[in-house]
């Protein structure tokens, strides 16, 4: 009988929970033992573990967060703390971990699985940064949030005439501003993947549109792209709309995921483990063109992820 690990690593993301649920239910179907790592690869080194049952992840698909907990692993990060990782594998008889996760989770994945053990990698982050995957698992719910708090911020942004520069996730990503910036309608959507003129892109437009009436203006900054409290104040001296400034902050991260990230999880974590049970080869999990496939991590790490320039395109084209 295989026993397999499973973690959560990194920045949390809606729909984790989902997955922890697939791979569990799936693991124990198919006559394997699933141990749940707490905190991420902290967790694994220190070896707080415990082992899962059917029950174990009873009314967790519409919650939030991840019942195992996450976290960011310095100690991790070195071969030491990786070597003592392997071998609380090796002690706690555990043939293989599932990683649920981001690049960074991921790139601990490969130096696990260099040390002997079989890792499963399935993308959980709000970011959508992962190249090989079309779709992260948290990624929808975020943009969901994302606009429901911008609509919530317009309409007060409206009644005072006012411009609202709104700061959103995606650390050097910016997948989702430019997503939920279409959404909302936005005047500008900055993200890091595509230079901009700051003059031509917000003010020069901001300027066009007073002119065809506008008196508000949402303008939707990625995290990844610097201070958007400078910018509202570049935007307000520049143009005279009084101009206030949020950054969605952690909200994002949070709530009961939707529809497509409980499905994409339940799907991403029922392949790896299927996976598991048919091969002992390491890699990351992937949705491409609406299938689930896999990718050697090597390979997946080693892609890059472009941006959609025609949603770009078409979001400024029809908000001015
Ligand atoms: P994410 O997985 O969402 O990208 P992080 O970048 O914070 O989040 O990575 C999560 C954890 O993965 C880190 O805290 C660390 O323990 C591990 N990790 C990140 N990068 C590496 C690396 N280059 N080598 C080994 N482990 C890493
Ligand atoms: O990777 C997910 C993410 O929410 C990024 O969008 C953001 O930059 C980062 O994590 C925030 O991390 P922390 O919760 O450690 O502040």
């Amino acid at each position: 009988m295989r026993t397999i690990g499973v973690l959560t690593s990194g920045g949390d993301a809606p729909g984790m929970n989902a997955a922890i649920r697939s791979v569990v239910r799936t693991g124990i179907e198919n006559d394997m033992n699933v141990i749940g790592i707490k905190d991420g690869y902290e967790g694994l080194i220190g070896g707080d573990v415990y082992e899962m049952n059917l029950r174990s992840v009873s009314n967790i698909i519409q919650r939030g967060g991840t019942i195992l907990r996450s976290a960011r692993s310095d100690e991790f990060k070195t071969q030491r703390g990786q070597r003592k990782a392997a071998e609380m594998c090796r002690r706690l008889g555990i043939d293989g971990v599932i990683v649920i996760g981001g690049d960074g989770s991921f790139k601990g994945a490969r130096e696990l699985s260099a040390l002997g053990i079989q890792c499963v990698g399935i993308p959980g982050t709000i970011d959508n940064d992962i190249a090989c995957s079309d779709e992260t698992i948290g990624f929808d719910t975020a943009m969901n949030t994302v606009m429901q708090m911008v609509d919530r911020v317009r309409d007060t942004t409206e009644s005072h005439s006012r411009c609202s520069v709104i700061e959103v996730m995606g650390r050097s990503a910016g997948y989702i501003a430019l997503y939920a910036g279409l959404a909302v309608g936005a005047t500008a959507i900055l993200i890091p993947e595509l230079e901009f003129n700051f003059k031509i892109d917000v003010i020069e437009r901001m300027r066009r549109t007073i002119e065809n009436g506008k008196q508000h203006f949402v303008i939707i900054v990625a995290e990844g792209i610097g201070d958007s409290n400078s910018m509202a104040k570049q935007i307000e001296d520049k143009t005279g709309v009084e101009t206030r400034t949020t950054i969605l902050g952690h909200v994002q991260r949070g709530g009961s995921p939707t529809v497509r990230d409980r499905v994409l999880a339940s799907q991403m974590g029922n392949y790896a483990v299927r996976l598991m049970k048919s091969s002992k080869k390491s890699c990351i999990i992937a949705a491409q063109c609406g299938q689930i496939i896999d990718l050697e991590i090597e390979q997946a790490l080693a892609l890059e992820k472009s941006i959609d320039i025609e949603t770009y395109r078409l979001a400024h084209e029809i908000s001015i």
